[in-house]
């Protein structure tokens, strides 16, 4: 999209701040496959203590620090149980199958957090034709079930239940910073309930790429090889690790400007006839078109042309995201524009 439109279509469209690039220029750097790049040492570090971890893997994507954190707990012929939204399912191109050899049980579950309820049915029993079930997979925050924040009672109830069954966790945490800031617990706490925790820089943090994948030495140190074997072990790395540190350090409380903007669009636009859904949690907010309006497609292409981007999400359902590059009135804008779309 050009540089003017107001992009609400992610939070993985934004561009460096001037203090990244500095974060870039001044990072020192080493061989970090060799273990010497003393910039990802030191985010690999800061975050592993954040959490409460033994270690952490810097990765490319969070594509790829799900994939690792899969591997961590399944073998080939084993199973996931994970929501049927769940990102590590649903948008990484069948890669638990296809890297691991390793398939994704879908559950049911209000707002993309199933309960106990939702995964008890679904652990497989004990037998040799049975594929068994490894782990479970969390989202949170959850990304196409809503932006919800898991409640940290019912994740360390979900949790807690999974470990009783001699199940792993893996926190898919994309957006794991913006759960923290919305009240889903501090990074400890939510890490807790966790075995690996994937973390992305690139979304709301607004870094150009990287994740990180955060557990136990053990886990991290066979994360580590099999990274290498995906070709994600880079060489001076620190000039993306530089960009997360600073991130760190600036973009995570202002996290809940992103979240109030999505709030305020959500006000303006639920008050629309004909547009229905739930008030956002954090920054992604979703909403359904009754069938007289304009479909999802159609709206966008619309929205465009206003120089407003949003995305269809499903059918009769759209996705507005607010991050770092957009700020409070620019969103007003967006929604003032889909205001004259609907009621015209
Ligand atoms: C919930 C969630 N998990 C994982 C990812 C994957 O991240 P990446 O695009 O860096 O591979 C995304 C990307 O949008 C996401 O929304």
């Amino acid at each position: 999209m050009p540089h003017d439109v107001i992009d609400l279509r992610s939070d993985t469209v934004t561009k460096p701040t001037p203090g990244m690039y500095r974060a870039m220029c001044e990072a020192e750097l080493g061989d970090d496959m060799a273990g010497e790049d003393p910039t990802v040492n030191a985010l690999e570090a800061e975050v592993a203590d954040l959490l409460g971890k033994e270690a952490a893997l810097f990765c490319l994507s969070g594509t790829m620090s799900n994939q690792l954190g899969v591997r961590c707990h399944a073998r080939p012929g084993d199973e996931v149980l994970i929501h049927e939204t769940g990102h590590i399912a649903n948008y990484e191109g069948g890669a638990a199958a296809a890297l691991s050899g390793v398939t994704c049980r879908l559950v049911p579950g209000e707002g993309g957090m199933p309960g106990i309820d939702d995964f008890a049915p679904h652990v497989r029993a004990d037998a040799v034709y049975l594929s068994s079930t490894a782990a479970i997979c969390l989202e949170n925050t959850t990304n196409m079930a809503g932006g919800r924040v898991w409640p940290l009672d019912r994740l360390r109830e979900v949790s807690g239940w999974a470990r009783g069954r001699g199940l792993k966790v893996h926190l898919d945490g994309a957006r794991f910073f913006n759960a923290v800031v919305a009240g889903g617990g501090t990074p400890r706490e939510i890490a807790d309930c966790c075995d690996t925790v994937s973390i992305c820089f690139s979304k709301g943090l607004g870094c150009p790429m990287g994740s990180i994948l955060v557990g136990t030495a053990a886990d991290v140190r066979g994360a580590r090889r099999a990274r290498k074997i995906v070709g994600g072990a880079c060489r001076q790395a620190g000039v993306i690790a530089g960009t997360a540190r600073y991130a760190l350090a600036h973009h995570v409380e202002r996290l809940a400007e992103d979240h109030a903007n999505a709030s305020a669009f959500w006000e303006r636009v639920s008050a629309l006839e004909g547009v229905s859904g739930e008030p956002p949690e954090t920054n992604l907010v979703f909403f359904t078109l009754a069938p007289h309006l304009p479909t999802p497609r159609e709206l966008c292409d619309r929205l465009r042309e206003r120089g407003v981007g949003m995305e269809p999400a499903g059918p009769g359902r759209v996705r507005a995201c607010t991050h770092l590059d957009v700020s409070a009135e620019q969103v007003r804008i967006a929604a003032d524009a889909l205001a004259e779309i609907l009621s015209a």
